[in-house]
């Protein structure tokens, strides 16, 4: 498997290749792989013939100091683990902050229709910005034919479209499913960090969110948020930040149902000072 930490190589080595009519596919992860992650490289394995990894565990997104200090870092074992999918069609690029930001580790300011400041933008200040600035500069040094993204953060997901839109970079974005442990936790790097009574009590959120959507056929969104509101108030090992309903492509927060549209459940929860998101279609 090739590994790159230097932006520069990787061009060099991803040109001679797409000179020779090599399709390439690009997942942008920030380590501490697991299945969700593989699922997305899988998919990109399908349907390209080499898939670029990057892992890099970017600073600006990280609006939380101390989130950004016990993120976990597992390169040797990421590398592994992706050696077990598809040793010689993929490459990682692992960059350190400086290859990335030289010596300047700061986001630039971007605009995304007002998606930027729904849910995840308006609780984890300068979020995007950061992501907005990582992706594009990753989209930059990789050129992809196609880009893989989780649903598990659907904001982002929806951020990155409207990026791609905005500044006309000439990628296809693909949304990849919520892959989820045996008990319908999302899977994420943070679950690592979870003490064993939270980890069990997680799969709560889940099952709360099933139950919200089987509601939200005959109850109004504001209904169905004080019923799930309720059921955390009952479980005090976890402690919610935010549930609403969002249209999916505005990711504002649902006033009256319309049959015409399609509607996600958001949820954010504390579980100790681990923060965990998840959400569900519901339509
Ligand atoms: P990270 O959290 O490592 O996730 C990398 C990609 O994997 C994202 O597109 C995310 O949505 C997807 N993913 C994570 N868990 C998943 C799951 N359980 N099922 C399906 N997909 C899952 O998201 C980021 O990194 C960063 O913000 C990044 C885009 C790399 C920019 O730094």
């Amino acid at each position: 498997m090739k590994n790159f930490q230097n932006k520069a190589k990787l061009s060099t080595y991803i040109s001679l290749l797409k000179d020779r009519g090599t399709s390439i596919g690009f997942v942008p992860t920030m380590g501490a792989l697991h299945n969700g992650h593989l699922s997305l490289v899988n998919q990109g394995l399908s349907e390209n013939d080499i898939v670029v990894v990057s892992i890099f565990v970017n600073p600006t997104q990280f609006d939380n100091k101390e989130d950004l200090v016990k993120y976990p870092r597992t390169l040797e074992a990421d590398i592994a683990l992706l050696k077990t999918v598809g040793d010689d069609r993929i490459i990682v690029y692992a960059p350190t902050d400086e290859d990335i930001y030289g010596d300047n580790i700061k986001s630039q300011t971007f605009t995304f229709d007002g998606l930027e400041h729904e849910m995840e933008g308006a609780f984890r200040h300068g979020h995007f910005d950061g992501v907005g600035t990582i992706v594009k500069r990753l989209l930059e040094i990789v050129t992809p034919d196609a880009a893989y993204f989780g649903e598990k953060d659907f904001q982002q997901l929806q951020i990155i479209r409207k990026l791609v839109e905005l500044h006309h970079l000439p990628v296809k974005i693909v949304g990849c499913p919520i892959h989820r442990a045996d008990d319908g936790l999302a899977m994420s790097s943070r679950n690592a960090r979870l003490t064993p009574k939270h980890r069990e009590t997680a799969s709560f959120i889940y099952k709360t969110l099933k139950t919200a959507k089987k509601k939200f056929g005959t109850k109004s969104a504001q209904g169905v948020t004080e019923w799930v509101t309720e059921q955390f108030k009952n479980e005090p090992l976890l402690e919610l930040e935010y549930f609403l309903i969002a249209d999916v492509k505005t990711l504002k927060p649902v006033k009256r149902k319309s049959t015409k549209k399609a509607y996600r459940a958001f949820i954010a929860v504390y579980a100790g000072d681990i923060r965990l998101i998840d959400n569900i279609a519901l339509n």
